[in-house]
Order: C-alpha cells, then sequence, then structure tokens
C-alpha cells in the first residue's frame, strides 16, 4: 500500500506538531505516531519552559546559564540564537491557546530550577507538558490540511538504499525519500512517500530500567538514521533527572520536579545531612549532572536506595497551589509532601546528543529534518540546563518548517521506491524472547553505562550487547513486523552508540563520567 504526502511528521511531541501546524499552510501533511496523538515525553514535562521574559534577567544570563550547564560543550552560536527567538515562539504557544502561570499583577509567574541564576521558567501548574500537548492537539485535530495516522509505527526511512544502491556512511548525496510505517492496528506496512520527512520522535529513556520517560520513548528516531547512515553525535550525554519518586515496583519512575527545588525544597541524605554543599556551592540547585552524581555518590556511600526530598519546612498552601500534581501523586502513595520528605532517586530522562542538524534542523541526509529530543543541535552540549528542551523543540520546529516551506515546490516524489518485502517472514512464536531481550538491554545499560562508568564497565556493555544484537537482527529478520521487535532493536542500536561514544571520549565532561578519564577543564565543580 502506498500513501503519499508533502510533509511527513514523524512523531506527535511539541516538535512534531508545531512543525504540522506551520507546514499545513504550505502543502498536504501527514503525521504518523505510533500510540495516540497526545502520549508523548511533552505530556508529562513539569517545570516548565524557559526563555526571558523580564527584568532582571537578560539574555546573556539565559546564555551563560546554559554553556555553564553545557560544562563548555555547547555550540555557542546555536545558544544565542535559541535564547534570543525563545520569547517569540513563547508567543506563538499562547497564541495557539497555551496558557501560562501569572502573578495577581498579570506578570508570567517565572520559576527556577537548577543552573538558572534567574526566575525564568514559564509553566503551567506543575503539568505545563500537559498543557502544551492538548492546545497543540486540539489544533492539529481540526486542521484540514493534515492527516492524522496514529497507532502507526516508523519502521525505517527510504533511501536509495531501497533502489538498490549501496550508501556509505556520512555519504553526502544520500536523499530521503519517505518512511514504511506499520499500521499495528490492521496489521501492514505502508510505503509512506514524501517530499519532505521530519523525525520527532522524541527520547530514548527507555533503554535504562529506572527511567522518567513514558514507554514511547524507545530511541527509534535515532536508530532509523544511523541505520540509514546520517550521522549521529553526543550520544554519551545521557541526562539523568536528580529526583524521581524512588518506587521501585512503578515504571515510569514519576518526576520529581526540579521546581521544586526552586521553589526551596532542599536534599538530604538518610542522616538528614543538606549533602549537595559538599559536592557544589550552589547547593541543590547546581546542574542537574553535579546534583545527580552526588546522590548516586551518597546512595553508594551509605548503601541506601535514596536520599530524601524535603518541602515539609515551605508554605503548605503554597507547595499544593503550585505543585497540584506532585501533591496528589505523592498523597496516593502515601506520602503528604507538606509534612513528609520524598524518598527520591535519580533516573534516565533526557538524551542530550541524537540526529546531527544544523541550525534549520536539516540533517545530513537531504530532504530530512530532525527536530525536538531527537536531534542534536549544540544547545545543550554535554549537559542540558532544565527546561531548556521544551524551548528548543518550539524554535526549531519553526525554523525547520520556514526551511522546508521554502524547497517544498522543487521537490518531486521517488516512485521507484519499492513495497515492504514480507517474504520468508512468519508470527514470532514466542514474544518472550523479545521481551526478555528488552529486558536486558536495560539491565546492561543501567548496570554499566550509568551515571558512573569505567571502560571495564563500557567494554563489558560491548560484549554483551553484541551477543543480544545478532539474536535480535536474526528474529527480525524472520518475523513479521511488531512494534515490540522493532523497538527492542531500536534500543539495541541506541545502547551500542551510547557505549560507543562513551568509550571514545576520553575525558568526563558533563553528564558522561568515567572514574579512568578524570575531567581536563574545570567548568564545573564536581
Ligand atoms: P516527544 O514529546 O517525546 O514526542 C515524540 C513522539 O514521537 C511521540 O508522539 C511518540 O509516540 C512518537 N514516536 C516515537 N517513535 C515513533 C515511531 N517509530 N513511529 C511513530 N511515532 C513515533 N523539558 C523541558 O523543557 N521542561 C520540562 O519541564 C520538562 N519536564 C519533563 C518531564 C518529564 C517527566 C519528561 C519525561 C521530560 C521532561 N522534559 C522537560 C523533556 C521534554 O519533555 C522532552 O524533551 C520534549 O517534550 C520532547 O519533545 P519531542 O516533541 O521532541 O518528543
Ligand atoms: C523538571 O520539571 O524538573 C524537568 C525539567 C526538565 O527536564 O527540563
Amino acid at each position: 500500500m502506498r500513501k503519499r504526502t508533502d510533509f511527513l511528521v514523524i512523531g506527535s511531541g511539541i516538535a512534531g506538531l508545531t512543525f504540522a501546524l506551520e507546514a499545513s499552510h504550505h502543502g498536504k501533511v501527514s503525521i504518523v505516531t505510533k500510540s495516540s496523538l497526545e502520549e508523548s515525553n511533552t505530556k508529562y514535562a513539569q517545570g516548565g519552559i524557559a526563555a526571558v521574559f523580564s527584568e532582571p534577567d537578560n539574555f546573556e544570563k539565559h546564555i551563560q546559564d546554559t554553556l555553564i550547564a553545557g560544562d563548555g560543550f555547547c555550540d555557542e552560536e546555536v545558544v544565542r540564537m535559541v535564547v534570543r527567538e525563545a520569547p517569540e515562539r513563547i508567543k506563538d504557544l499562547i497564541n495557539l491557546g497555551v496558557s501560562f502561570d501569572k502573578r495577581s499583577d498579570d506578570s508570567y509567574d517565572l520559576a527556577r530550577e537548577g543552573g538558572h541564576t534567574e526566575y525564568r521558567i514559564l509553566h503551567h501548574k506543575d503539568n505545563t507538558g500537559e498543557a502544551i500537548q492538548k492546545a497543540l492537539t486540539e489544533k492539529v485535530r481540526k486542521d484540514p490540511n493534515i492527516e492524522i495516522f496514529e497507532n502507526h509505527f516508523a519502521i525505517e526511512i527510504l533511501t536509495q538504499h531501497h533502489l538498490g544502491e549501496e550508501l556509505k556512511k556520512n555519504y553526502p548525496g544520500i536523499n530521503c525519500y519517505g518512511a514504511y510505517v506499520a499500521d499495528l492496528i490492521s496489521p501492514k506496512v505502508i510505503t509512506f512517500l514524501s517530499k519532505v520527512t521530519i523525525i520527532a520522535t522524541g527520547g530514548m529513556g527507555n533503554v535504562y530500567q529506572t527511567t522518567t520517560n513514558p514507554e514511547i520513548a524507545t530511541g527509534d528516531g535515532v536508530a532509523m538514521v544511523y541505520r540509514a547512515k546520517g550521522i549521529i553525535e553526543n550520544m554519551e550525554f545521557v541526562q539523568f533527572h536528580p529526583t524521581s519518586l524512588y518506587d521501585p515496583n512503578t515504571r515510569p519512575s514519576f518526576l520529581i520536579t526540579e521546581a521544586l527545588r526552586g521553589y526551596g525544597a532542599v536534599l538530604k541524605n538518610m542522616s538528614g545531612e543538606q549533602f549537595m554543599k559538599r559536592y557544589d556551592s550552589r547547593g541543590s540547585l547546581a546542574p542537574r549532572d553535579i546534583v545527580a552524581r552526588a546522590i548516586d555518590n551518597e546512595m553508594k556511600i551509605w548503601g541506601d536506595d535514596h536520599v530524601w526530598l524535603d518541602c515539609t519546612h515551605l508554605n503548605s498552601d503554597g507547595l499544593k497551589d503550585h505543585f497540584p500534581n506532585v501533591y496528589e501523586h505523592c498523597l496516593k502513595r502515601g506520602i503528604d509532601i507538606t509534612k513528609q520528605m520524598i524518598p527520591v532517586v535519580p533516573a534516565a530522562h533526557y538524551s542530550c546528543g541524537g540526529i546531527k542538524v544544523d541550525m534549520d534542523g536539516q540533517s545530513n541526509i537531504n530532504r530530512l529534518y530532525a527536530i525536538g529530543e531527537v536531534a542534536s543541535t549544540g544547545l545543550h552540549g554535554a549537559n542540558r540546563l532544565a527546561s531548556n528542551s521544551l524551548i528548543e523543540a518550539a524554535v526549531y520546529s519553526h525554523r525547520a518548517a520556514i526551511s522546508a516551506c521554502a524547497r517544498i515546490k522543487e521537490l518531486t516524489f521517488e516512485e521507484k521506491i519499492p513495497e515492504w518485502n514480507y517474504k520468508g517472514t512468519t508470527h514470532l512464536e514466542e514474544m518472550i524472547l523479545v521481551t526478555q531481550n528488552y529486558k536486558e538491554v536495560q539491565m546492561i545499560m543501567s548496570n554499566y553505562v550509568g551515571i558512573v562508568r569505567s571502560d571495564l564497565r563500557l567494554e563489558r556493555a560491548l560484549k554483551r550487547l553484541e551477543i543480544i544484537y545478532q539474536e535480535t537482527e536474526n528474529l527480525y529478520k524472520r518475523s513479521l513486523i511488531s512494534k515490540k521487535i522493532c523497538e527492542v532493536r531500536n534500543l539495541i542500536n541506541v545502547g551500542y552508540l551510547i557505549i560507543k561514544m562513551a568509550k571514545n571520549r576520553h575525558e568526563s565532561i558533563g553528564s558522561h563520567y568515567s572514574i579512568d578519564h578524570p575531567k581536563k577543564r574545570s567548568s564545573s565543580e564536581f
């Protein structure tokens, strides 16, 4: 089965939906998304979206905070561009119907998070992402030029490889002609031909056992583009959020927003000591990589399963009003955050690296853009500043839409692309073979490629992953397409990229920390 569309958008978080709404004025848009239109990492974002909105803040301060959090590894030109364009993109979101909390004098109620020297985070209570996702979804569902394909899973992007050409890594002339997409309900594989394809598939948190990411975050975009010989970079910089609720039986881990620390909550170890000052003069509000490592270290020293986040000294009405989502969630689990400390642990949260793109979101593959968490723009460097992800997605979707729309009229469909080949594939007899490999990947990555790494652990992880890779590839080749097998294959690819890039980084920097390779520069304290 074949479909043709001007813009093929894969993913329906803030990045994909924002792009779709802009591009729909210039051609037919198809959004392919593997779950419902509403399901994404975006929906779970809590703290908010960073932008300079009022004095005493200014662009230079936001730029410097981003550069410092990124541990000297950001692309400064990109940082300057994103920070300057951020307020305009926030206005676009407001025009699309997103409401950000205000104070009684009608000014925005700006919050603060780790690494920010000013109050600059716009938010909607502590469920900002849900407010953004809802507003965008409503607009997209009403747009006559946008066709929505829910429960459709992008398997592979189409290039000259599908015309029988052999493509080399980093080959400059690769074109993207669309994607093979599995309809998860029917089930069948559709050949989607497009003039331009947009990868907006978000993160990969599920490569680890403990993550704040929902189950859709399996690194599909990075894996697809890597297999198509696109350039992937900085995958070793996996950001662990310092504070997810310690609740070993629940997946994903519930996030305890960093905005709580911006509001005055403090981290304590099991002895009740505010340990963060021993690690960094910024205390509980140091950048994320530093706080996550400090917590990991405290847990290891004392042999504890978690540390505490204490907000019991804060005004209880204020807490309930600002953080209703966290308050309610914890209360359901028997923790009244106004009276009791919250048990917290770090959890895999965000991929700073991804598909390498230019300042318009264009990848090294022609006609292929990558926007949002899946992209590596240079903004985050080795460690993302809190609340800089949603804004990056908004800025880059806008820039990618301008770039893609300007060229759409010159482009044509590649009709010679063949249909999906089902030959030799049958139904998988034992799903356990796939689910077990899924769990094993997560175990390998958590045990050997987590917050603290070493040469030995990385070597061991690579060897273990190789075995699972071979098994899964064999299974994939002889099985009819299923979501689970595609996801485990993608997670293996992503795990491989993280390990390989971590092995090649002979320095501890930002969120990549190795006991065998100390820090060379001194831009952060721990
Ligand atoms: P997503 O929102 O993750 O959307 C990806 C989409 O792609 C989904 O619709 C998914 O179903 C689809 N998809 C994936 N693979 C496929 C496939 N193979 N085929 C078809 N569809 C596919 N950032 C901030 O700036 N501020 C915050 O306060 C904040 N809080 C956060 C809290 C939590 C709990 C989490 C998990 C993240 C938070 N982040 C925050 C990070 C931020 O939410 C994400 O980085 C951002 O939302 C990513 O947006 P996106 O559009 O790139 O991807
Ligand atoms: C949070 O609310 O702590 C998450 C913010 C982010 O990931 O940027």
